[in-house]
């Protein structure tokens, strides 16, 4: 059988999850670090199938049968690995490559490329520390690098002069080009970093595939990257990420920063968990490898407006990967400043406020919209509607899904209509409502927005508060909807009948007959409970 090049295999194990993957043929509900299934492969009640997203394999104790996301295809569909394979691509929205396996050439390419890169890497480190490299060793200890984190991060200096064409001058050319670290001009070869701070960029296996370099004298570009290479692809990497992983494992969550000299200055004062994309904004393969290690993430932007509009985009590429489980917040350091620079001037506590006063990703793109749209006005509440609806069509878990909309129908419900909570004004005042229907209306209201936009003006003549959350409604929607028609008719029957009374008390005072009147609201009151009895009896049925 054709063998698949190992690195899409890889790809599409790093794209899907297989919690995903699995839940749509068997439930699972997660229990500590794993997730709980009745296994597919054997007849059980009690589950004993175990799905472990981290690990990326599952494992039934009951008939032993265990495997990973292309296995799981394979087996429960029952299909061969090629198929599984085209399946699973179509799951993951990548095309599937021509069937190759790495040439032994290419094993051979990629061993040398990391060789280059390894050793460019020592260069770089040693040079940090002699006199050409004294600028640069300055002001990374200026920016408050220890000597530890310069060694940890390998951070060195790219001198001025061609170092890396020189050093490497018995190796074939193509092969250094391979690495970018040179570029060929019309003299020759040339260096692509020159007096430049250096940053390696480590792939998740810590190889080094990859540099970012700082200007030391403010020209600009302030940082330039490797540009692709067959082992570096900047929209997959993730800064840090190597380094940061166990954190993330153990803290639960992982933090999102924009700069790499933040991630790394976050990683080293109490927030191990930290990544950074690289040079890019956010893209989805940055999330799918994110969400991947750990669903919870905190986006870390800058307060300012492109950070808003970061955290938005951020925030739309996310939704996919939502699940009920995740808790996916926003933080935002405000007054210009980045991590770094507020763990600098304010320390480990100052940060740890901003982060702990991140919002979740539901309160942002709520407050979003309402920054963004006029929502006090018909249009802009469509404009905002529409935004919100595609950003909820995102999600892919359908229950989840749910959720999130019936939550934002009760926020359309109870802030753009501005919810009358002023006593309506009539006449006739009725007695509050008794507190048994009261409660069955206030659930109905949180669980059927549409039965709430509906009846608004009845509902809010009520007198009822509906800023508390109350539980479900049992009532489907349709038993839900008959249940405030007949409360309302009966409010209605009871208010004609006091109409009646004060006819009746206005007659023996005044000596007015006022049989005109009462003929007509007896009429309404035989209407009115005609209807209700209608209502109710169709209820029985
Ligand atoms: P910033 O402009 O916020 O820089 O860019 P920074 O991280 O605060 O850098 P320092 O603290 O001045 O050293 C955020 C990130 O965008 C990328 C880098 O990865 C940087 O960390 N970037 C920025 C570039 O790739 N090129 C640039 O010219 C500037
Ligand atoms: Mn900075």
């Amino acid at each position: 059988m054709a063998k698949f090049d190992n690195s899409f295999t890889d790809e599409l194990r790093q794209r899907l999850s297989l919690v995903d993957v699995i839940s749509r043929r068997i439930p699972l509900v997660k229990k500590g670090q794993n997730y709980w299934g009745c296994c597919p492969f054997h007849n059980e009640k009690t589950p004993s199938f175990s799905v472990s997203e981290d690990k990326g394999f599952y494992h039934c104790f009951g008939c032993g049968e265990h495997g990973d996301i292309i296995s799981f295809t394979m087996k429960s569909e029952n299909v061969d690995f090629k198929t599984a394979i085209s399946e699973l691509a179509d799951m993951a929205g990548v095309k599937m490559p021509e069937i190759k396996q790495k040439t032994p050439e290419q094993k051979q390419a990629e061993e040398n490329y990391v060789k280059i890169t390894e050793s460019a890497t020592q260069i770089y480190q040693d040079l940090l520390y002699t006199d050409a490299g004294k600028t640069a060793l300055d002001y990374i200890k200026k920016r408050g690098f220890s000597d530890e984190m310069i060694k940890k991060y390998r951070i060195g200096y790219a001198p001025k002069n061609n170092i890396i064409s020189s050093k490497f001058s018995n190796v074939k050319q193509d092969k250094l080009i391979a690495t970018g670290l040179v570029r060929i001009g019309n003299y020759g070869l040339y260096d692509f970093f020159r007096d430049k701070l250096m940053f390696p960029i480590f792939n998740a296996h810590g190889q080094i595939v990859a540099f970012s370099g700082r200007s030391l004298d403010g020209s600009e570009p302030k940082y330039i990257n490797t540009t692709d290479t067959e082992l570096f692809h900047k929209r997959q990497t993730i800064f840090g990420f190597n380094f940061a992983r166990d954190a993330i494992h153990k803290q639960n969550r992982s933090i999102v920063v924009e700069g790499q000299i933040d991630a790394i200055q976050m990683q080293n004062h109490g927030f191990p968990e930290t990544v950074a994309p690289l040079g890019t904004a956010l893209t989805e393969d940055h999330i799918a490898l994110l969400c991947k290690s750990n669903r919870n993430i905190i986006f870390c932007f800058d307060g300012d407006n492109a950070g808003q509009k970061a955290a938005i985009r951020a925030c739309t590429l996310v939704l996919p990967f939502l699940r009920d489980n995740s808790d996916v917040r926003f933080a935002f350091v405000s007054g210009g400043k980045d991590p770094d620079e507020i763990l600098k001037s304010s320390g480990e506590s100052a940060m740890k406020k901003i982060i702990d006063n991140s919002v979740s990703l539901i309160d942002f793109l709520w407050d979003s919209i309402n920054k963004n749209y006029l929502t006090n006005t018909p249009n802009g509440r469509a404009q905002a509607d529409k935004f919100l609806k595609e950003c909820i069509s995102k999600i892919s878990d359908k229950i989840f899904q749910n959720e999130i909309e019936q939550e934002y129908n009760n926020r359309k419900f109870n802030q753009w209509h501005k919810w009358k909570k002023q006593k309506y004004v009539s006449e006739i005042e009725l007695p509050d409502i008794d507190s048994m229907t009261e409660n069955v209306i206030k659930s109905i209201v949180q669980t059927y927005p549409e039965i709430a936009e509906k009846y608004l003006d009845f509902l809010s003549s009520l007198n009822i508060s509906f800023d508390e959350k109350s539980p479900k409604s049992d009532l489907d929607f349709e038993n839900a909807e008959k249940f405030i028609v007949s409360v309302k008719l009966q409010r209605h029957i009871q208010k004609l009948n006091q109409e009646k009374q004060k006819i009746l008390s206005d007659a023996l005072n005044n000596q007015n007959s006022g049989a005109e009147n009462l003929k007509e609201i007896d009429e309404k009151i035989k209407q009115a409970q005609e209807k209700l009895e209608l209502l109710l009896d169709m209820n029985n049925k």
